[in-house]
């Protein structure tokens, strides 16, 4: 089959894993008999530096008339990166929350996996991590405080800011469905997370996901007030299946369920509407601090590849193919540097190697 697949490479480190979850797709077409035509889009600084603009409407009318679009990450230094100085609404950021929101991407599933062949670059005890852990963070992208009103003015001589936090039903509805269908599909636990005890947005989640568990009889759900969760993240992972939570805690939480994994690098991400077409992306970021050096890890965006696979695509076979490649990569011993482990004697049994090698490891082994 034919697939148009929009890519958007990029800041920072983007061009370089883009490129080899591009590898990774064009082999597993070669081998599965599909062709995946690509349309480059630009966003972020580097739309900045072209246009003016984080995201143009071109570009997002080319999002569009995508099957899917895979990203690598946007954005740069914020205290040294010229883009920094712009207008907050002309910001490489405020490209990829345009594109969200005009794609009406609301769902937006981050995979936490622990690799058996990762547990020496788990930061956490062998007694915390026993056999390992798999979760699956649903963060909703298009509303909370991401989006509401914002606005900074001098008032009684000096200067406020207000950023507005709002949810409604309906979105607090779509995104619970979302939450507990993905939970049938796996261990049938949902975790949902809030501030009740604080915010009036919490107390309406709280609500509507009780409803929306009315429906899903066989999922057992519990309610977990977010700064609980960013401790038991790190206490006992293993309790995790789908954490369902707004969008701001999904931000952060995504990022400290990632780095209990072993890196960063290592965690892919769909955002998803309520067609077939879907935004992958890596959780991580842009990492300003090494780009260009062919170092960073690709594993996120390959990974982000085979769940564009599964997702737009329904390929599942080929998504499974990926995914076994990456665990066979990590078993024969290959490491970016951000995965290598800490103790000396460990590290002799490893190989380190750069970004395009482990796009080509992962492709021998598809
Ligand atoms: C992420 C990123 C983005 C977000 C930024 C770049 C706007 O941190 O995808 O997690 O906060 O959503
Ligand atoms: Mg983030």
């Amino acid at each position: 089959m034919n697939f148009n697949v929009g890519v958007i490479k990029g800041d920072g480190i983007g061009p370089e894993i883009v490129t080899e979850a591009m590898k990774v797709l064009d082999a597993i077409g070669a081998k599965f008999g599909h062709s995946f035509n690509y349309t480059q889009i630009l966003m972020g600084g580097c739309s900045i530096d072209a246009t003016g603009e984080p995201l143009t409407d071109e570009a997002i009318q080319a999002a569009l008339s995508s099957d899917a679009v895979l990203m690598g990450s946007i954005g740069g230094n914020t205290s040294t990166s010229p883009w920094y100085k712009l207008p907050a609404d002309k910001r490489p950021e405020a490209g990829l929350l345009k594109l969200r929101k005009s794609l009406n991407l609301f769902a937006n599933l981050r995979p936490a996996y622990l690799y058996n062949e990762l547990k020496e670059a788990c930061p956490l005890r062998d007694d915390i991590i026993g056999d390992g852990f798999d979760m699956m963070i649903m963060r909703e992208l298009t509303g909370g405080l991401y989006f509401g009103e914002r606005s900074t003015k001098e008032e009684d001589g000096q200067l406020v800011a207000r950023d507005s936090l709002t949810y409604s039903e309906t979105e607090i509805r779509r995104i619970a469905k979302r939450g507990f269908d993905i939970a049938m599909k796996r261990r049938k636990k949902v975790t949902s997370v809030d501030k009740a005890n604080v915010l009036d947005s919490s107390r309406l989640w709280r609500k509507i996901v009780e409803e929306v568990a009315k429906d899903y009889p066989e999922v057992e759900y519990e309610h977990m007030l977010v700064d609980n969760c960013a401790m038991q993240l790190v206490k006992n992972p293993r309790q995790f299946d789908v954490i369902l939570t707004e969008n701001m805690f999904g931000d952060i939480l995504s990022d400290e369920a990632s780095m209990v994994t072993g890196s960063i690098g290592m965690l892919s991400s769909a955002s998803l509407n309520d067609t077939k077409f879907g935004l992958y992306e890596p959780s991580g970021g842009s990492a300003p601090d090494i780009a260009g050096q062919g170092i960073a890890n690709p594993i996120a965006t390959i990974l982000s590849a085979a769940m564009m696979l599964r997702y737009s695509f329904d390929l599942d076979a080929e998504a499974s193919s990926i995914e076994a490649a990456v665990k066979k990569v990590l078993a024969d011993g290959y490491r970016t540097i951000d995965i290598m482990p800490q103790e000396a004697d460990k590290r002799a049994s490893v190989t380190q190697v750069g970004t395009a090698a482990m796009g080509d490891l992962i492709v021998e082994r598809l």
